[in-house]
């Protein structure tokens, strides 16, 4: 099946194949073409050029298979089907590489407690935040947490993400944690998305092993981890190293036993304090260390001499926590490569729209527009060890794109962040309406 799309005012994020992500100064630049044409073939970029398609002999400006002009046969090869962007942008789609999208319900109670003034450490230490979720979670079928999962699926997906990671954390124990990644095979299975699945049981103490941190960790590395990989469910391995969590040592451990099983891990790190974290996460060679709210000269020191670790930052949990925002100026100016994800979660981050996470990435860190596109999408197709198949428009790669209505610059984008100019998304080839997220 080809889809041609026609009448592209300028097509954003043009990359070679072997750009896998961008670093510093790199982060600058984005590539385009304007007044462009895109073929797609069997869900994959086919090609792309300047207007007219060739063979065509047509020009742009409105052409489409509604136009009384048009005549498949001039186009000089079979086209199943013309999309005309009426002068719109097209991008690569978002990769968000960080997020907890299966959860059951919500925790709207905890909302309230935080407006009083409770931080999120407060919310976890009185029993609430993750292992209220888990409880949650613990009394909900799997067809249903399917249910509540697959239409946050469908959300962001509709909002322009077409590579998504999923993390699972709310179970704390062997049967729901193998619960969620199943949930989550079942999302990979039905969605066009492009996704990933990541095991973190060591997200917090399970309930059962309260005072008991030391046996829970042996429980995730001799039970949680092989039940994982005999089912064959994660793609990488996650824990939450910081403060009141787990420790470095805790951390090591598990990514030392994860690492028989061939999980890579990208952990969170650096969210609450300075956890060592980062440290742990580079030594493991982790994909990314995420969210470094908190970091210092040794974290950048850290992520310098390991080139091959993401430092990824969670604006959207910044945001909804009243956390500090990353040092994402200083480690772009150190000459690191840097990824923004939602952290779509119940408690720190309820929202999965990359293009806030754009804008936050814009206003609140200072990024330019081009380095907050690269980070929301090369950068965090790395992050997720997808940039070969996503993140840019690079000929071979997944036809998931976002097309807008006409709009004047790229800035644009994150600086009017909430008009919903996006007319069409493409993932893997399919096309969607946004209109249809009710
Ligand atoms: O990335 N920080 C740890 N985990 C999630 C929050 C989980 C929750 O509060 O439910 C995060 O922010
Ligand atoms: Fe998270």
């Amino acid at each position: 099946m080809k889809t041609l799309i026609t009448d592209i005012r300028e097509l954003f994020g043009i990359l070679p194949q072997e750009t896998m992500k961008k670093e510093g100064a790199e982060m600058k630049t984005v590539a385009s073409l304007k007044d462009a044409w895109l073929l797609v073939d069997g869900g994959k970029i086919a090609g792309f050029g300047p207007m007219p398609y060739p063979g065509q002999g047509l020009s742009g400006d409105g052409w489409g298979a509604d136009d009384p002009s048009y005549r498949p046969e001039d186009c000089g090869e079979e086209i199943d089907n013309i999309i005309d962007a009426g002068g719109g942008f097209v991008l690569p789609s978002f990769c968000d590489s960080h997020s907890h999208i299966v959860y059951a319900g919500c925790r709207d109670g905890e909302f309230r407690d935080k407006i009083e003034g409770l931080s999120y450490e407060e919310i976890a230490a009185r029993g609430g935040g993750i292992l209220n979720s888990a409880d949650l979670l613990h009394e909900t079928s799997e067809d249903e947490l399917y249910r509540q999962s697959a239409s946050r699926a469908r959300e962001v997906m509709l909002m322009g993400t077409g590579s998504l990671e999923i993390k699972s954390g709310y179970g704390l124990t062997i049967e729901d944690e193998l619960k969620m990644l199943r949930v989550i095979r079942r999302i990979k299975e039905d969605f066009p998305m492009e996704i990933r699945s990541t095991f973190l049981g060591a997200h917090a103490v399970g309930r059962e092993y309260a005072g008991r941190q030391h046996d829970y960790v042996d429980m995730v590395c001799d039970r949680m981890l092989p039940a994982v990989a005999d089912e064959g469910l994660a793609d990488f391995v996650d824990v939450f190293c910081d403060k009141g969590f787990f420790t470095p040592d805790e951390t090591s451990r598990i990514l030392d036993a994860a690492s028989r099983y061939g999980l890579r891990p990208k952990i969170h790190a650096n969210e609450l304090a300075i956890s060592g974290g980062v440290q742990v996460g580079t030594a493991f060679n982790a994909l990314s260390v995420d969210h470094l709210e908190q970091t210092g000269d040794a974290e950048i020191k850290a992520l310098q001499e390991c080139r091959t670790t993401m430092p990824t930052m969670l604006p959207g949990a910044s945001f909804f926590s009243r956390l500090p925002y990353g040092n994402a100026r200083g480690f772009i100016d150190a000459g690191l490569g840097l990824a923004l994800a939602s952290d779509y979660n119940p408690g720190s981050s309820p929202s999965g729209n990359m293009r806030f996470v754009m804008a936050l990435g814009c206003i609140m860190m200072r990024l330019s527009p081009e380095e907050a596109l690269n980070a929301c999408t090369i950068n965090t197709a790395y992050a997720m060890g997808t940039s070969s198949l996503t993140g840019s428009i690079t000929v071979g790669k997944r036809a998931d794109l976002i097309i807008t209505r006409p709009l004047p610059s790229l800035a644009f984008i994150p600086y009017s962040h909430q008009t919903p100019f996006i007319s069409r998304v493409m993932v893997g080839g399919a096309v969607f309406d946004p209109a249809d997220i009710a």
